[in-house]
């Protein structure tokens, strides 16, 4: 791979052992994916903030890191192991969120934005079209490549991370016209809603694995296509993809001689009998990804003149910036369960209160029992509110 007197100087050790490790990292990258050169960036948005999933080998490293390097670009960090502000309503042990608070300490002195958002491009981190960009988060990488028009690997936690340090990433993959093209068509027959789009989502993901999907004969809202790119992405590999008449890239793209896949309700109803394996949950945990104004004002219409019924745990995993921007209505919200920011059902330990979560989303079922030992109830927004109204 080619490298600039610049880029040599870093990897050389001129600017550090950090700046220097991290291209390394990226030269590997390169070299591995052929990549002939690196290319510039505008920001990054970095995974890896849990300690539930980095432990003390990932705090270890960051605090090594922070010492010397600096991230060169705006970076954002995905959700941590709880709410930074209100950890102790969510019942976690004082140890882990010392732990938690540490490595929230090292990002920042790596000059991190320490947003803690699955959804950054709601809260200050929006990429504009044909950018080159290092996004680690699955869901939101699949989104700003596919409805922004952004360009961005399905990075892990450290790509991403060195990235932002050297201001660069190795130009291969979807940083290429040529590699963003679709590689099957698909033609969906179904009703819409969050949860129909987050099963749709979990059942192409499973038949596309890492594929490009131009999608025919839908026509979702905003917050329909990041539950679809979050599921995709969960139950394959999915980090980009096309809808017909609406994503930027779709326009004008030749789809004639590719694999076409129907998919219909019934295969929705069937993704949803096969993620359900509870049917009590003592935790409802809505916002995977993060919710949205639109949806915490939706959640707040629904709710509002009704009661909170029995003692069910109702958690609303939000972004910060989402939550200042409609306080009236988080003010409902709280009357049944908790606005929590910076945390989400996944990366929080909630295996340690809870045995069974109900959810609308398929990436969060995904993802329930295996990362959580969790027993899951998959059901839509109202017939969830309805099992605490
Ligand atoms: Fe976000 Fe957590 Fe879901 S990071 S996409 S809410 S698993």
């Amino acid at each position: 791979m080619f490298l600039t007197r610049d880029e040599e100087s870093i990897l050389n050790g001129e600017r550090g052992s950090g700046p220097q490790r991290a291209m390394e990292l990226l030269v590997a990258l390169g070299t591995i994916y052929d990549a002939d050169r690196l290319v510039s960036i505008t920001s990054a948005h970095l995974s890896g903030v849990s300690y539930k999933t980095i432990g003390k080998g990932g705090l270890s490293f960051l605090n090594d890191l922070a010492s010397d390097a600096r991230v060169q670009v705006k970076t954002t960090l995905n959700p941590a192991g709880m709410d930074l502000e209100r950890w102790k309503d969510m019942g976690i042990q004082e140890e882990f969120a010392d732990r938690q608070l540490e490595i929230i300490d090292c990002y920042d002195r790596l000059g991190v934005e320490t947003t803690c958002t699955c959804t950054p491009y709601l809260a200050g981190n929006l990429p504009r079209v044909g950018e080159s960009i290092a996004w680690a988060e699955s869901s939101a990488l699949s989104y700003v490549n596919s409805i922004v028009g952004a360009r961005t690997n399905r990075e892990g936690g450290p790509g991403a991370l060195a990235a932002s340090i050297v201001g660069k990433t190795p130009a291969y993959g979807l940083h290429l016209d040529s590699n963003r093209k679709a590689t099957v068509v698909i033609e969906a027959d179904m009703d819409s809603g969050i949860l129909n789009y987050s099963l749709l989502g979990h059942v192409v993901g499973k038949k596309v694995a890492n594929a490009i999907p131009y999608f025919k004969g839908i026509r979702p809202s905003q917050d329909e296509i990041k539950t679809l790119a979050a599921a995709m992405a969960a139950s394959g590999a999915v980090a980009m993809f096309h809808i017909e008449n609406m994503t930027p890239e779709a326009y004008g793209m030749d789809t004639a001689g590719l694999e076409t896949i129907d998919i219909g309700s019934r295969d929705i109803a069937t993704a949803r009998d096969s993620l359900s394996s509870g049917s009590d949950p003592d935790l409802i945990a809505l916002g995977c990804p993060h919710l949205s104004e639109v949806e915490i004002r939706e959640l707040a219409a629904v709710l509002k003149g009704k009661k909170k019924k029995g003692d069910t745990e109702v958690w609303f995993c939000t972004s910060r910036a989402v939550m200042r921007r409609c306080a009236k209505e988080v003010a409902e919200l709280e009357h049944f369960g908790k606005v929590l920011c910076d945390t989400c059902m996944i990366v929080s330990p909630i295996e340690e209160n809870h045995l069974c979560t109900g959810t609308n989303s398929a990436k969060a079922c995904t993802y329930l029992p295996t990362l959580c030992s969790q027993k899951v109830v998959c059901s839509s927004t109202v017939e969830l509110m309805g099992m605490i109204t």
